[in-house]
């Protein structure tokens, strides 16, 4: 992986596809708790045809925390370390970002301050809409407790609304051990990002670039209703639901994923 020195954090990222000069570039951003490592079939399936560039946000996988959050933590920080990150590698052609959940959250505050970056969007297995007061209760919880707890007791809390019924253990146990494995400053960072991110529904309808929303059929997190009517307020938008998939839907149903994300690249 190569890696960029930003604001006091090294973030690490996947660069990789060697296509003909102008091709496309694919932006994917990974989840909570989770890294580039998600992407993975995504990345094999989509090499050929473009750049793929799959970063670890700050404080996941191989990247840094740095001095973050400090006093404030908000998702716009990882928003604009991937404007960093578009800048240093200068895409040749259009530029595709892909979100997955959290990275969806992300693509969407990226959307507000930096839109002129990318010309296409994905939002996969994700949301528009801020936490209800329950939920954001559980991430400061979350925050708080990480620290002694430990990560892989969040892989325990969470896995039981990853998977799709019948999902392949070898599959699950992959995304356990990411999560396992993630540290628990970057993850009690994150979750109090999470905690404070704004609404994003008002913003859907300025949308003004193809747009691809996809979520897997049993995704328990982000469920499809919701989805579809993210779909539905962005001009255009395509709506594709995934059968036989969680909310992993990448690592659950990735060809699936991977045939969305080329037409989408290609459109
Ligand atoms: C994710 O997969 O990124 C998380 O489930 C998002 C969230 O906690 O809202």
């Amino acid at each position: 992986m190569k890696t960029l020195a930003i604001d006091g954090a090294s973030i690490a990222y996947f660069d990789t596809g060697a296509p003909s000069a102008g091709a496309p570039t694919a932006l994917l951003v990974h989840g909570f708790p989770l890294s580039h490592a998600m992407w993975r079939r995504q990345i094999d399936g989509l090499r050929e045809t473009a750049r793929v560039i799959a970063p670890d946000l700050r404080g996941f996988g191989e990247s840094t925390l740095g001095d973050w959050p400090g006093a404030e933590a908000s998702l716009d920080r990882y928003a604009d370390d991937l404007a960093a990150l578009l800048a240093e590698i200068e895409p040749a052609g259009s530029v595709t970002l892909a979100g997955f959940s959290m990275g969806g959250y992300i693509a969407l505050a990226m959307q507000r301050l930096h839109a002129d970056r990318f010309d296409r969007l994905a939002l996969v297995d994700t949301r528009a809409a801020a936490d209800a007061d329950a939920a954001r209760a559980t991430r400061l919880k979350m925050a708080e407790g990480v620290g002694e707890w430990g990560s892989a007791r969040v892989a325990a809390i969470m896995r039981p609304n990853l998977f799709a019924a019948g999902t392949d253990e070898a599959v699950v146990q992959e995304t356990v051990e990411v999560i396992s494995a993630t540290d628990p400053a970057a993850i009690a960072a994150a979750q109090r990002a999470m905690a404070s991110r704004p609404d994003s529904t008002p913003l859907l309808p300025s949308i003004d670039k193809p747009t691809l929303v996809l979520t897997g059929a049993e995704d328990a997190i982000t469920p499809p209703e919701e989805a579809r009517e993210t779909a539905a307020s962005i001009t255009g938008a395509r709506f594709v639901e995934v059968p036989a998939a969680g909310h992993m839907a990448p690592v659950e149903q990735p060809d699936a994923v991977t045939d969305a994300l080329r037409e989408l690249l290609a459109s």
